[in-house]
């Protein structure tokens, strides 16, 4: 049988740093070729440049490597879109259609496409919220994934193109670090409280957020991806779900572990971000068709991450 060839582009980001080394235990090395726009020179040996909204170039390396799947996650995310729409926008649906191209032009057998929460507004339910409810998101990004559920649909009815796509809540992690998005705070909180120093959230202390830990949204992405085509019902997005946690929820947590860290609460435009989001969402869907299951709590995750940031800082007390 023919070896899958995957091409990751947005690489360096905070999901793709885990996912490449996932995807490159699951198919080896050499069959796993990351991509970024911009690649650090420590990360050379292990990461191409790319731009994804380069339609040539893109198609060039699928020819060249015999690549066979793409996994696009290169994106602007959320808070970072709102402070320039209109690139965001281009940039979001430019670099997929260029993927969505590529992947028809020359056949590939599937490509992978990371929605959001994002895609929800104000006039969905804002609790259990569910997979086909109407979508009238507020973000730039929102509507940027909104817009690109609906390319991955069609492109799966008009030209049979396999593309599978998740939503995301806010990935929890220890391995990378978001950038630009509304749950990042919920990374950020992890690294003061480890280092002992206060940390300043720039969300209320009760807004409830969907969340997941990485290990699950990668376990969850590579599930949804090696899945039989037949079990794939829904072609916009999977909602997935883990659990639904606030600000002070994350302090109560590691206040276990960290019993005088402090934390301030300053409101920024994120607020209102999180504010038009669900808190939590139903993933009956995922549950049924390729039978998805969250493994991490609030607690566990706490735990996780306070080892393994201590490991990283060096902090052995
Ligand atoms: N984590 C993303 C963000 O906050 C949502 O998909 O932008």
């Amino acid at each position: 049988m023919k070896e899958d060839k995957v091409l990751v582009t947005g690489a360096g980001g905070q999901l793709g740093t885990v996912l490449v080394k996932a995807l490159r235990k699951l198919k080896g090395t050499k069959n796993v070729i990351a991509t970024d726009l911009f690649v650090k020179p420590e990360q050379q040996d292990l990461m191409l440049p790319l731009d994804a909204t380069d339609i040539e170039a893109v198609a060039q390396l699928v020819v060249e490597r015999e690549v066979t799947q793409i996994y696009h996650l290169a994106a602007i995310l959320s808070a970072q879109g709102e402070k320039q729409p209109l690139k965001t926008w281009n940039i979001n649906l430019k670099s997929f259609f260029t993927i969505l191209e590529v992947a028809r032009r020359h056949r590939l057998d599937k490509v992978f496409f990371p929605s959001s929460i994002a895609v929800f507004g104000t006039k969905a339910p804002k609790k259990h919220t569910q997979q086909d409810i109407f979508l009238n998101p507020t973000t730039v990004y929102g509507m940027s994934k909104a817009a690109g559920e609906h390319w991955a649909n069609y492109y799966f009815i008009k030209y049979g193109l396999d593309v599978r796509s998740l939503r995301y809540p806010g990935i929890i992690g220890h391995q990378s670090l978001p950038g630009g998005g509304t749950t990042d705070y919920a990374v950020d909180i992890y690294h003061r409280a480890v280092n002992n120093e206060p940390f300043i959230c720039y969300l209320k202390a009760d807004t409830a957020l969907p969340m997941i830990f990485m290990e699950d949204a990668v376990r969850a992405t590579l599930e949804l991806m090696e899945v039989p085509e037949y079990q794939i019902r829904t072609r916009t997005s999977y909602n997935l779900s883990a659990l639904s946690i606030t600000p002070a929820e994350v302090v109560k947590s590691i206040k276990k572990w960290y019993p005088s860290f402090e934390v301030t609460y300053k409101e920024d435009f994120r607020e209102a971000i999180a504010r038009s989001w669900p808190s939590s969402i139903l993933d009956t869907q995922a549950r049924e068709d390729w039978g998805w299951k969250p493994r991490y709590l609030l607690d566990d995750i706490t735990i996780e991450m306070i080892n393994e940031l201590k490991k990283k800082y060096n902090l052995h007390a």
